[in-house]
């Protein structure tokens, strides 16, 4: 029996998910598909569009909604992750209180992504926990962010078979495979989630990273990314392709000053949009997915998800890229590390793929560092020793400063503080 449960399932994201398992109603026959949300309004009126699309569909699952995670969990065969913890309002206090430390407030990286990892830990290490007693041989597939780092606590700190998620890989490949008219050139791509690039391309036999650093080739940036571009000097530098979170890093000061004069947060622009969403979801006549979905940063997130469940349940063998234990696919990290590259997937899950010998100093370097700042955020959030979280504040780019990183932790500690049960 193929049961699916979705965590968080009242996100406007979700349809998006239907969409995916509508697509593969032949290869994917999913019994039952449990919506479960502590949301009671976003749960019923997000499952109420998703239960028309089904319906519409013909598929012949059974639809479950329910606020009770346990219930969800139950003989689950793959558990879908895509919390919030404090939902949007929480995200906008991580986008606005460190503009007035003069540091980036962004929701995966610096210090926003910090606390929100903070907040985000302990909720799924108890997700792992009860998934350990309800439905041990399942699969955690998680896209709450920050991704990379969710993936680097739960594959350290649970038992859990689990795999961390990202659009961000799908969407470079494509937008790449586009430009360069090479359908289906593959890649090599390593990084970390929001810290990745491409570093090398190649079809039937031909070199095409050679061409694209010649172009000072860039692929798509991301929807929530207000994009200025790599230029050619920067892309020939890096020797590879940044992703566009890569504007955060090397376009710093830039990214700061544009963050102090907008008007709005991304935070408050997506919660402008949940509400159209809702509001049109509410609508019982509509039984597909409404165009302004893909106005959020999570395009083609639903394919990247289920294709990866196609993938573990009907034993593909394929390659995706994942967060996941580097065991030594990167000989510069350590086997513990949780990456984000290649991994080739079928029914036992995902075996990272090796690159050899790969010599772009400024990747490794610039991956240990950010790797440090990561390792000792899951060491904060699974103690919450206040001095972990500065070491890991002090590696974090974004951060560095200790005054700085010190005035906005305990603002942003005080502001959070009913989802820091450790703080
Ligand atoms: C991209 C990232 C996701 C992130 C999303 C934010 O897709 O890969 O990790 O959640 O953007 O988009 P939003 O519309 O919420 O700003
Ligand atoms: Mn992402
Ligand atoms: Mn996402």
């Amino acid at each position: 029996k193929l049961k699916i449960a979705i965590i968080g399932s009242g996100s406007t994201y979700t349809p998006e998910l239907i969409e995916g398992m509508i697509k593969r109603k032949d290869i994917l026959p999913i019994d039952e598909l449990v919506l479960m949300d502590i949301d009671a309004r976003k749960l019923e009126i997000v499952g109420g569009i998703c239960k028309r699309m089904i319906q519409t569909e013909n598929l012949p699952c059974r639809v479950v909604m329910t606020q009770n995670l346990d219930e969800a969990l139950l003989n689950a065969s793959f558990v879908l992750c895509q919390i919030r913890v404090g939902k949007l309002p929480a995200r906008v206090l991580d986008e606005t209180i460190p503009l007035k430390y003069n540091l980036i407030g962004q929701e995966t990286c610096g210090i926003g992504g910090f606390f929100k990892a903070m907040r985000t830990i302990p909720v799924m290490l108890h997700i792992a926990q009860r998934m350990k007693e309800l439905c041990p041989d399942a699969w955690l597939i998680n896209f709450s962010n920050p991704a990379g780092i969710i993936t680097e606590a739960l594959l350290n700190h649970s038992g859990v078979k689990m795999l961390g998620l990202c659009n961000v890989p799908f969407n470079m490949f494509k937008s790449i495979r586009e430009t360069l008219q090479a359908e289906h050139a593959s890649f090599t791509y390593v990084g970390l989630n929001h810290l990745s690039w491409i570093t090398a391309i190649e079809q039937d036999g031909k070199d095409y990273l050679k061409t694209a650093l010649e172009m000072g080739l860039n692929s798509e940036a991301m929807k929530n990314i207000p994009s200025s571009g790599f230029s050619k000097e920067l892309v020939q530098m890096a020797g590879a392709i940044p992703s566009s979170y890569l504007e955060y890093y090397y376009f710093k000061d830039k990214k700061l000053n544009l963050l102090k004069e907008s008007e709005l947060t991304r935070g408050e622009k997506c919660m402008q949009i949940e509400e159209e969403l809702l509001n049109i979801y509410s609508d019982s006549q509509l039984h597909t997915k409404p165009d302004l979905l893909s106005t959020r940063g999570g395009a083609n997130y639903s394919e990247v998800a289920i294709s990866l469940v196609d993938a573990i349940y009907n034993d593909k063998q394929e390659i995706h890229v994942v967060n996941l234990l580097n065991k030594g696919a990167l000989d510069f990290m350590e086997d513990s590390d949780a990456v984000e590259v290649c991994a080739v997937i079928g029914k036992d899950g995902a075996e990272p793929i090796k690159v050899h010998d790969f010599r772009n100093k400024h990747i490794i370097d610039y991956m240990r560092m950010v790797k440090a700042y990561e390792r000792e955020t899951v060491a904060a959030a699974v103690s919450g020793s206040e001095d972990a979280a500065m070491r890991a504040l002090l590696m974090n780019p974004l951060v560095g400063d200790y005054n700085a990183a010190l005035n906005c932790f305990n603002e942003l500690k005080e502001a959070h503080k009913d989802y820091l049960p450790l703080f």
